[in-house]
């Protein structure tokens, strides 16, 4: 049977997939793969590995007539049409829980980054401007003692939760369901959105983009941060309405805000990149030598097992 892999990922997967008899190829080049090449390339296949920047759309599904899994490369899957591809019996998987504590390390290195101005220092010593010692030389803020409001409290939100009561903040968070255990272990605390954004001084978004989360934080809500706020978004861009954000942004009315992501991936708003306060990261939340093997290892037991079992490992 044959596998298809859009971009090449690390090699543990197509060994493994190679070690079960499967028939692998992936795309030849170095960059995103067209609609049009992946439909050319992938009309044949049983299996398909998807990256979270293929946009699998109905057009798509309806040229892969022997496809019976699409394993994506993410946790996320918002890029592929599950409802279309479950209507034509093909399984969609995705990699969850290993890629949990690199993208909630990322998301503790970009607040510190935005909290302790980082880049600001970095960018100072290396522009030869260091002239020594001064006392009020790029003063931040502290993580002791604030409170940290998780926006979407699942795997990876409670885990950047952890680390944020480690350093000693109080935690809050925004759900649709309760967290009973996380409550326990976290002495953390069930709060409205609204509480949220009202009562915060770090903000961490975790939601997955669907229907319902699209623009959750928008031009009503993000009235609400204080003027102290750091709001940072590992999740995806289109849960935060970004213009609105820049809008705050740019006229202070929060102290910064630090990207993983963006709306329109990989574009990036130009009035973004103007702006001191803001961090801009390439979409790296995973991305440690540790969890892209992982996931390499797990993309390819999803596909395995469905070819063989007719049932995902980690089906979304
Ligand atoms: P997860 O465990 O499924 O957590 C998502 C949480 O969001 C769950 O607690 C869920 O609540 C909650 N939720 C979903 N829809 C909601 C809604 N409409 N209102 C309120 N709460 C809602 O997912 P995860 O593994 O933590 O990953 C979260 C997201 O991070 C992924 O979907 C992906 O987009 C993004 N991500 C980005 C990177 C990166 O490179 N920057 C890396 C990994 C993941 P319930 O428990 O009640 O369902
Ligand atoms: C990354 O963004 C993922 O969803 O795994
Ligand atoms: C700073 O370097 C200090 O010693 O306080």
């Amino acid at each position: 049977m044959k596998v298809y892999i859009t971009r090449k990922l690390p090699e543990i997967a197509e060994k493994h997939l190679k070690a079960n008899k499967l028939d692998v190829s992936s795309f030849k080049y170095d960059r995103a793969i067209s609609k049009k090449e992946l439909i050319k390339n992938a009309k044949d296949a049983d299996a398909l590995i998807t990256l979270l920047s293929d946009k699998i759309d109905k057009e798509i599904i309806d040229n892969l007539p022997k496809c019976k899994v699409i394993a994506n490369y993410a946790v996320g899957y918002n890029n592929i049409d599950t409802v279309y591809a479950k209507s034509k019996n093909i399984v969609v998987t995705n990699t969850p829980d290993i890629l949990t504590d690199s993208t909630a390390d990322l998301a503790m290195a970009i607040l510190l980054t935005c909290s302790r101005r980082i880049i600001e220092g970095e960018t100072y010593v290396r522009a030869g401007k260091f002239d020594g010692w001064k006392p009020n030389l790029l003063l931040g803020y502290e993580f002791r003692n604030k409170t940290f409001g998780i926006i979407g409290a699942g795997r990876i939100g409670q885990a950047t939760a952890v680390r944020a009561k480690a350093f000693g903040m109080k935690i809050i968070y925004y759900n649709r369901s309760q967290k009973e255990n996380f409550e326990k272990e976290q002495n953390a605390k069930k709060v409205s959105l609204n509480q949220l954004l009202k009562t915060s001084d770090f903000i961490s978004v975790h939601l997955p983009l669907t229907p319902q989360t699209f623009h959750l934080l928008n031009k009503e809500n993000l009235k609400l941060l204080k003027k102290n706020a750091i709001i940072i978004n590992t999740a995806r861009g289109e849960v935060v309405d970004e213009n609105e954000l820049i809008k705050l942004l740019k006229t202070n009315k929060i102290y910064a805000a630090g990207f993983d992501v963006y709306e329109n991936e990989p574009a990036i708003n130009k009035e973004l990149l103007k702006l001191k306060n803001v961090l801009v990261l390439p979409h790296i939340g995973s991305a440690t030598i540790e969890a892209r093997n992982a996931m390499a290892k797990l993309v390819a037991d999803n596909v395995i097992s469905v070819l063989k079992h007719k049932k995902g490992v980690t089906p979304v």
